[in-house]
């Protein structure tokens, strides 16, 4: 299955991009296009890049995507991801190979026309990028297969009612939900089931190659920031719940649902309208992921992990 992974790397975004990469993943990465998020877009380019010279993923393409939301100015969560977006570990200084020159948008637009099968898009940032290669080239729809992708929810974690990469470019997000594209969503009712804890780290010790140590490192700054934000007993690894599902279907449970996005509301800008009942009578558009089997996610999670050491 072809993917193209759109991200704000973030330490979340990186165990993704580490998941869809290793020896077990029968994925293939198009390439890796950057958005304004976590932090600004030149800061998560640069870790996109560094987080492929860590795994080896030295052939897949980066491309640098927009700088801002599309319509409100951006919004970045440096208390969550440190300075520099990928705060913890050691990262090499200067990576190997440098961003393509095309922009992440086009980028996208000339994968879904060139590729003879269709293309699963995987966002783990704001939408922004999807959403204008929508508007700058409808046809692409044709093919794309699904977006998977990881944001809202039905509580907020930005606001009360907005998850962060919603919230970032809720008008986005409106565009890609109202696209008539198969979605596939990942909100923190589901992410938050799935906790990096102290035993994680322990075990990704045990597993002693480069990658599984900078998970590791990862995960310490990464469960330290929840717990200084949210008094969190772990760290939620949101965005690697898209990539575990793409490499085994069985492992999450999904609703049906409509999923309408708020741009309007005093205090509810960037929330998901999640139908669970359908008391909207309007028609699915969203499979919303309501839980998971633990089992079968920390196991997977740790033969990708041990395939690094091969
Ligand atoms: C989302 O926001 C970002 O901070 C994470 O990388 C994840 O994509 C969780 O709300
Ligand atoms: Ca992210």
């Amino acid at each position: 299955m072809k993917v193209i992974l759109d991200c704000d790397p973030g330490h979340d975004d990186a165990i993704a991009i580490i998941l869809a990469a290793s020896k077990i993943s029968p994925l293939d990465i198009v390439g890796i296009t950057t958005v304004s998020g976590n932090v600004e877009v030149e800061k998560n380019t640069l870790n996109a890049l560094k987080i492929c010279d860590i795994i080896g993923l030295d052939d897949v393409p980066v491309a640098q995507g927009a700088t801002r939301p599309m319509v409100k100015k951006s919004e970045i969560a440096e208390e969550i991801h440190g300075e520099t977006g990928l705060d913890g570990p050691n990262l090499p200084l200067t990576p190997k190979k440098a961003a393509t020159s095309q922009h992440a948008i086009d980028f996208i637009i000339e994968q879904l026309h060139n590729s003879a099968e269709p293309i699963t898009l995987v966002p783990t940032g704001p939408l922004t990028n999807i959403a204008m290669a929508l508007v700058k080239d409808p046809s692409i729809k044709k093919n794309i297969n699904e977006i998977v992708l990881m944001g809202g929810g039905t509580f907020g974690n930005w606001t009360p009612a907005a998850e962060f990469n919603i919230y970032v470019d809720a008008e986005a997000a409106k565009v890609v939900f109202e696209s008539g594209i198969l979605i596939r969503m990942f909100g923190l009712d589901v992410t938050h089931q799935v906790l990096a804890t102290k035993e994680t780290v322990g075990h990704l010790r045990e597993i002693n190659n480069p990658v599984s140590e900078f998970v590791a490192e990862l995960l310490v700054f990464f469960m330290q920031a929840y717990k200084d934000h949210f008094d969190f007993p772990g760290g939620p690894i949101h965005d690697a719940c898209t990539v575990a599902h793409l490499l085994d279907p069985t492992i999450f449970e999904f609703e049906h649902v409509h999923v309408a996005i708020e741009t309007k509301g005093e205090h509810t800008y960037g929330m998901t309208a999640v139908d669970r009942l359908g008391v909207t009578g309007r028609e699915p558009n969203t499979y919303f992921a309501t839980g998971l089997d633990q089992g079968k996610f920390w196991r997977l999670f740790k033969k990708a992990m041990e395939s690094y050491s091969d």
